[in-house]
């Protein structure tokens, strides 16, 4: 069979760029989209990633942006091939109490979390049902379960994901297609790190696990729903939280 395609986007983030390595190192050609390939430094991501025998790649696009995604589609499948798996990790925060919160910061983390996994799933869904096989991956969070201060925006946009994997699993059942959502805890990437650190301490103090999650954590259940023989694990939200939040 042919080396399976699969596209990352925000692959070149914290969880994203595990997220490549371990599927280039199961055998998968990955392809992260990015913004601005020379301000994100893609050609050193690339070179990294490369060095550990992955076979990476990168397109910009901005997948806020409809237009945008299907000409990154276009290229992509020019370039590399029907894409066979489809990682939905892009996303941004914009915490404010929403007493405060104006309404830039309200779209952006719609559009860039949200919006962004219709702009990118649409273009390569047809393909999928065509030939009979999928695998889409949304990364959501524990905050789209649970709520966190500081995060209507965000947590919207998370527990919407996981609407939109129920509804494209069912869709795509018949299909080959699978839909799933991973819902990471607080994992130690630039986007935690960028939280106040009193409020970060306080939070990482009340995880059962008694420390943040690492990237690998998250990729590690991307690259097991992402296998061949993974299809009946279809519409399932996989928390990885160290225990923060449990249920089921
Ligand atoms: N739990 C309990 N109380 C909280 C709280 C929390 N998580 N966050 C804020 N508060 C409380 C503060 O302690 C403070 O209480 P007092 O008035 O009694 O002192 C009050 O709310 C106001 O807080 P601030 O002074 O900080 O108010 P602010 O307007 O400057 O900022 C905030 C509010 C934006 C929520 C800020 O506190 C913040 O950024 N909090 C972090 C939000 C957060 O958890 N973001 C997660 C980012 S990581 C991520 O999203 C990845 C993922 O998927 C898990």
């Amino acid at each position: 069979m042919a080396e399976r395609v699969a596209l990352v986007t925000g692959g070149n983030g914290g969880i994203g760029t595990e997220i490549c390595r371990q599927l280039g190192q199961s055998g998968y050609r990955v392809i992260t989209t990015c913004l601005d390939a020379e301000k994100e430094n893609l050609a050193g991501w690339q070179a990294e990633l490369n060095a550990e025998g992955v076979d990476a790649a990168y397109v910009e696009c901005d997948v806020a942006d409809f237009e945008s995604c299907a000409r990154m589609a276009r290229q992509v499948e020019e370039s590399h091939g029907p894409v066979d798996v489809l990682v939905n990790v892009a996303g941004i925060t914009k915490d404010a109490f929403l007493h405060k919160m104006d309404a830039d910061a309200w779209a952006a983390v719609l559009n860039v979390n949200l919006n962004s996994v219709f702009n990118v799933t649409r273009q390569f869904v047809v393909g999928m049902r065509e030939r009979g096989f999928g695998r889409i991956i949304n990364i959501a969070s524990v905050n789209g379960q649970t709520g966190q201060f500081g995060q209507t925006n965000y947590s919207a946009a998370k527990a919407g994901m996981h609407g939109f994997t129920m509804a494209l699993a069912k869709e795509g059942a018949r299909k080959g297609v699978t839909v799933n959502t991973v819902s990471p805890g607080y994992i130690d990437t630039a986007m935690t790190a960028a939280m106040p650190d009193d409020v970060r301490e306080a939070i990482v103090a009340q995880v059962p696990a008694g420390r943040m999650g690492q990237p690998a954590d998250i990729a590690r259940v991307v690259r097991f729903l992402a296998a061949d023989d993974a299809g009946y694990i279809t519409g399932a939200n996989i928390p990885v939280n160290g225990g923060l939040f449990c249920s089921f």
